[in-house]
């Protein structure tokens, strides 16, 4: 299992521990291969993921088995009925939307949680901005894959180009993917959680309850659906 998602899922138990209704049910939107969804599992939480990319959930598949809903389509299109409990996106899912796009996902996941359902994501910051255009290849590995990642950064247009290769552990498997990352401004964030009938919206230190600082590179949105 991978120790960044395993974290992200504790700090998830432990945020909705404190809501009495009971948080069962997990949307997890732009799930890729699963890594988040198997730790939520794990916890004993019942999780329906969500992506738009095929070869992510035929990975997702293989690492959850047949038991765990997996629907293939790119938000803000969202046909899985719910309600759930909570929706989490992890790993800067929603950085691939476009700024027309995120008010009405948040609308679609809003109206998947019962009333009073949590909202848990992650968006980059502008200092992943200025990391991802000072740092142009980075190397990894996550969850038994080695990555490369090479970014072109377009400050003004608040955009990342993104080429990723993703290896297998034995490095015979694998996919590269090129994709666009937008970087939200706060202010249009909390605009688009609003609109879509998200409340008490609350940003903290990459899943932690640190507060945002500058030097964090990932902000985790927490938001609970309005009560009816
Ligand atoms: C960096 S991966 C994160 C995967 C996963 N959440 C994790 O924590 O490992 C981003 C994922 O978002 C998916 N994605 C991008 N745009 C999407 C969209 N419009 N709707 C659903 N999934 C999308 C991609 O296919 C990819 O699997």
């Amino acid at each position: 299992m991978d120790p960044c998602h395993a974290r992200w899922a504790a700090f998830l138990q432990e945020l909705c521990g404190s809501d009495a209704a009971g948080v069962r049910s997990v949307l997890d939107v732009c799930c890729g291969t699963g890594l988040m969804a198997a730790e939520l599992v794990a916890l004993g939480y019942r999780v329906s993921g969500v992506d738009a990319s095929a070869q992510m959930l035929a990975r997702a598949r293989r690492r959850l088995g047949p038991d765990v809903p997996l629907v293939h389509e790119a938000l803000p299109h969202l046909t899985l009925t719910g309600p759930f409990d909570a929706a989490v996106s992890t790993l800067d899912g929603l950085n691939h939307l476009t700024p027309a796009e995120l008010g009405p996902a948040f609308a679609a996941i809003a109206g998947r949680l019962r009333p009073g359902g949590w909202l848990v994501a992650d968006l980059h910051t502008d200092a992943m901005m200025e990391f991802a255009r000072a740092n142009a290849i980075v190397e990894g590995q996550s969850g038994g894959h080695r990555f490369t990642i090479t970014s072109t950064v377009d400050v003004a247009g608040r955009t990342c180009d993104a080429r990723i290769a993703l290896r297998d552990g034995d490095g015979r498997g694998g996919f590269d993917e090129v994709h666009r990352q937008h970087f939200f401004r706060d202010g249009d964030v909390r605009a688009a959680l609003a609109g879509a009938g998200f409340g008490a919206v609350a940003v903290t230190d990459e899943y932690t309850w640190e507060p945002v600082g500058d030097a964090t590179l990932r902000a985790t949105w927490i938001a609970r659906r309005a009560e009816d």
